[in-house]
Order: C-alpha cells, then structure tokens, then sequence
C-alpha cells in the first residue's frame, strides 16, 4: 500500500542537489513541529488527532444511535465545512444526504429548507469559535425551523460541535441537553478535518472513518522519516524553490470529478495559513504562494490553456489515480470508424492518458508540475492526501519563516461585518465606516 508521490522531470530543479543543499532547514522546520505537537499551548495537535480512534467511534456510536436521520445539514464556514465537503463529493455513499450551508445567501437556504423534511433532518452547527456570524446566523434559522416544526423535540435534531469551552455554543448546548461534540482546542480550523468537525457528518455519509485516520496516520509517519524519505518535505521543498523562484501560483489539479473538492479545502489550507505579512519574528515579508483550483480533465478545456502558453508562473501538482473502483469499456460503433482508437478501451486509460499527457505537454514548454499517485480513491488513501497536505502546509510555513496557523488577516473583515450589523462593542468601527462612506 504504498502512496507515492514522484517529482519530475526536474524542470529546472536538481531535486537531489537541492535537497542536500535544504536538508539542515528542513530538518529544524521538522523538529520544530514534532516537538510541539504535544504541547497544550501550540496549535500543533493535527499531528496527533489520527491517533485519536475514539472519535470515530463515537461519531458512528452517534449515527446508529440516531436512524431515523435522511437528511444532514452542516451549518459551518472555511475549516468548519470544506474538508467534510472535499470526503464527502469524494467517498459519500449517498444513503443520508448531507447538505452544507457555507454562506448566507438568503434564496439557496431558502430553497434547502424547503426541500427538507425536519422530522428527519439533523442539524450539526459546526464552529470552533462559536462566534462566526455566517454559521451563527444560519443556526438561528434552522434552530426556529426545527422548533416551529417540532417543537420541545428540535433538540434531538441539533448537533454542535466546537471548542470544549470557549463560544456561546458550548453553553448555550449544556442549557438546552443537546449533543455536542469537542474540536481540540490546539487544532485549527483547517487543520481539523479528521476532528469531529469532519467525522460526525462523515459517519452519516457512510465514510470509512478509520480507513481515513489509518491513511492520515500513514502520512505522518513519512513526516517522521529522514528527509531524503520525507515526501511533505520534499513537496514543501518543492514548493518552497518555485515559489522563491519566480512561480508564485500552486495549482492543485486531480484527475477526478469525485475528488473536485479536495483542491477547494487546499486552496485554503495554503492561502489562509501561509499568505502572512509578518514573519514569526515580526519583519515585513507579505508572503505566499497563491493556491489555485482545476479539476482534470475538465480544466484541460479551460485553464491548461494558460498553464502552458501565459506567464511562467505556476507550479502544478496532479493527483492521479492507479486505478479505479469500477470501470466502463467503449464499445465499438458502427459508422463512427473514425473513433475506432477508442473501441475496446476503458474510461479510466482514457483518463490515465489524458493527464499523462498533459503533464507531459507542460513539462515540454518548461512548466513545472510533479504527480501525486494514489493507487485508488478510498478513505485510506484520500486520507493520506489530507494528512500529507497538512504537513506540507506547515513545513511550508516554517521555511517562509511565517506562523501557518493563525489568520489575522481574516479578522478586520469580521470585525467591520460586526459593525455593520450592529454589534454592541463595534462602534467606533461603525463610526469609521460611516466617515469612510461605507454606510
Ligand atoms: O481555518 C480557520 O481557522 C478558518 O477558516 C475557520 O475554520 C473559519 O473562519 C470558521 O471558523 P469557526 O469554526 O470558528 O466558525
């Protein structure tokens, strides 16, 4: 069961060389976050969470508990929201549909809660500060959605998950009996997928949630290898040369419509952690990679285009599956002989070819790209790819020198929101806003 991932041709890169030449920094970011992972007051605790089998458990304890549920509806925003949503378009089984609301517009929650049926929809608001407004506001509908349809029984049909302490979920949770599940407080937001943050929705979609933490536990132990072993070093490294060296954009382009959603949940796990204007010791560097999102083979027809003729500026990483679960051979058609180089073959070489070739053509015009093979898409492997991209999101941030896991830079726009709205404590804010021509 090896995953693998295979960096080449170098493309202006002698990995080898530089990998000699990045092992001592690559080394010191490595031990900097082995070290911490247990510490209480470090948002390292990713590392440990595939450890963490009770969860599951308990997650699935939840779902059987529970049978009459059809319906899902995942009330979270960012790192409350995306990584459950990349599993489950991937490894959903589709017998309970989960649905995520991860915005406020007000004419698709509409719609949602008039498709739904509240006696057998379960409602898991998801925020590990409690606070967020798009999740708070979407709770507040739902909650007097379910209590004007059932009344004192709404309870039964709220899940909250979020900090074991902090928030005005926590207690309002206590007060009212309702069910209610613990992020760790040293993981983050995106960094928190295989919480129960990712595996009490998972558990309803019929995720095989230990074949993900098994994947994820994999993942970390290549993190722990020497670097020359050390894949999410290397990626890192990868990473971090072209980044440093002109290709400011990071493409994330599986070869598969299951996984379209993985590049989503990337996008910002990359942007939100490692684009900083300050450095761990307080210099000015507004830094990092730009993360982009493509699907193959869908994008061949709409981004290949510019990855291979515009600017030189992006690195792109495929994922590619080594086979499918389940395959469809083309048949052959009378009067279509022009197709005939297709008869007889399947689907999946068609798509094998398609993003073989594609690498090939980018590497042809000098654009770097290097393929992450995974022998098939299940739990186990989709779990190793998150956990994977987790580590090379943080070695990434130690070698730009910047903290990968706070996000201040999200904070003013919270902030003036609150204003707008009226929040009490926000109003030298609505003030500005005001003498600014904002309102
Ligand atoms: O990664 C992060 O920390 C953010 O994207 C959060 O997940 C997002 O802002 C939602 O926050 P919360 O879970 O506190 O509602």
């Amino acid at each position: 069961n090896v995953t693998e991932a295979r960096i080449g041709p170098d493309q202006g890169l002698d990995l080898e060389r530089e990998l000699r030449a990045h092992t001592p920094p690559l080394e010191q970011a490595l031990e900097a976050l082995w070290a911490r992972h247990r510490d209480p007051d470090m948002p390292l605790g990713w590392i440990a969470v595939p450890e963490d089998t009770e969860t599951a458990r308990a997650a699935l304890r939840y779902r059987e508990a529970n049978p009459w549920v059809t319906d899902v509806v995942v009330l979270g925003i960012g790192g409350s929201a995306l990584g459950a949503q990349a599993v489950h378009a991937a490894l959903g089984d589709r017998r309970v549909a989960l649905h995520f609301v991860d915005n406020v517009e007000p004419e698709p929650v509409l719609h949602l809660l008039g498709s739904l049926n509240p006696r057998t929809t379960l409602v898991n608001v998801i925020s590990k500060s409690g606070t967020t407004a798009e999740t708070m506001a979407a709770f507040l509908v739902f909650r007097k959605w379910l209590e004007d349809a059932l009344g004192a029984e709404w309870r039964r049909h709220v899940a909250v998950t979020t900090d074991p302490k902090k928030g005005v979920l926590r207690p309002y949770a206590a007060r009212h009996g309702l069910t209610a599940f613990s992020i760790p407080p040293t993981v983050g937001g995106r960094f928190s997928v295989l919480t129960p943050v990712g595996l009490v929705p998972l558990a309803f979609a019929g995720v095989d949630l230990e074949g993900l933490l098994a994947g994820a536990r994999k993942a970390n132990e290549t993190a722990a290898a020497p670097v020359a072993e050390n894949l999410p070093a290397q990626t890192a490294l990868v990473q971090y040369l072209y980044y440093r060296r002109g290709k400011p954009i990071s493409v994330l382009m599986p070869y598969s419509t299951r996984m379209r959603l993985v590049p989503d949940w990337f996008v910002q796990l990359h942007a939100e952690s490692l684009g900083k204007a300050e450095s761990k010791t307080g210099s000015r560097v507004h830094v990092g990679p730009t993360p982009l999102k493509a699907v193959g083979t869908t994008d061949q027809h709409a981004q290949v285009q510019l990855y291979r003729e515009g600017p030189f500026d992006k690195l792109v990483v495929f994922v590619r599956l080594e086979r499918p679960t389940t395959d469809l051979e083309l048949p052959a058609v009378e009067g279509l002989e022009a197709l005939d180089y297709l008869f007889g073959k399947r689907l999946f070489e068609l798509l094998t070819a398609e993003a073989k070739a594609t690498a090939h053509a980018l590497a042809k015009a000098r654009r770097p790209n290097y393929t992450i093979q995974l022998e098939q898409l299940d739990a186990y492997h989709l779990g190793w790819l998150l956990q994977h991209l987790m580590w090379q999101t943080a070695i990434l941030g130690e070698l730009l020198g910047v903290n990968a896991f706070d996000q201040p830079g999200v904070e003013l726009g919270k902030q003036y929101t609150y204003a707008l709205m009226g929040r009490a404590g926000f109003e030298a804010l609505a003030e500005e806003l005001k003498a600014e021509g904002v309102v």
